[in-house]
């Protein structure tokens, strides 16, 4: 009996940072609101790690609207962040090593979700993840 094909979120939106100057491509939304960011569930598909070049991150939306941060550290090395910034929300984008926040300069490091510089103070929201059968999978 054959697999059935991978499952990914239908509403996902993957774009790939390429470095500093791709920074135009990240979502700069301000939640204002305390609510706790939607996670994924475990087992969901994220993308194909083949999106994903070794040393650059890409960012997900979940059907559900979980925004996430998926870098590639190695060849068969994942880390999932949440993208939701710990100080007011924003959404955080790659720039150069690491994700910043545009809204008030929050610097995090983009292979562990660190506080490199505030306002905020606690780190981005790490997801389990793993690599399974070429895609990122939660959990
Ligand atoms: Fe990110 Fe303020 S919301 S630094």
């Amino acid at each position: 009996m054959a697999c059935p094909p991978p499952r990914h979120p239908s509403r996902r939106q993957v774009l790939v940072w390429a470095g500093a100057g791709a920074a135009t491509l990240a979502l700069a939304s301000c939640a204002g609101e305390e609510e706790a960011p939607p996670l994924p569930r475990p087992g969901e598909r994220l993308l194909p790690v083949s999106e994903v070049p070794v040393g650059q991150s890409a960012a997900v939306t979940t059907s559900e609207g979980a925004e996430l941060v998926v870098t590639r550290p190695a060849e068969d090395e994942v880390v999932v962040l949440s993208a939701v910034c710990t100080h007011q929300g924003c959404t955080v984008r790659r720039e150069r090593e690491n994700l910043v926040c545009p809204c008030h300069g929050s610097t995090f490091a983009a292979v562990d979700g660190a506080v490199l510089q505030g306002p905020a103070e606690e780190p981005l929201t790490r997801v389990p993840a793993r690599i399974e059968s070429g895609d990122v999978v939660v959990g």
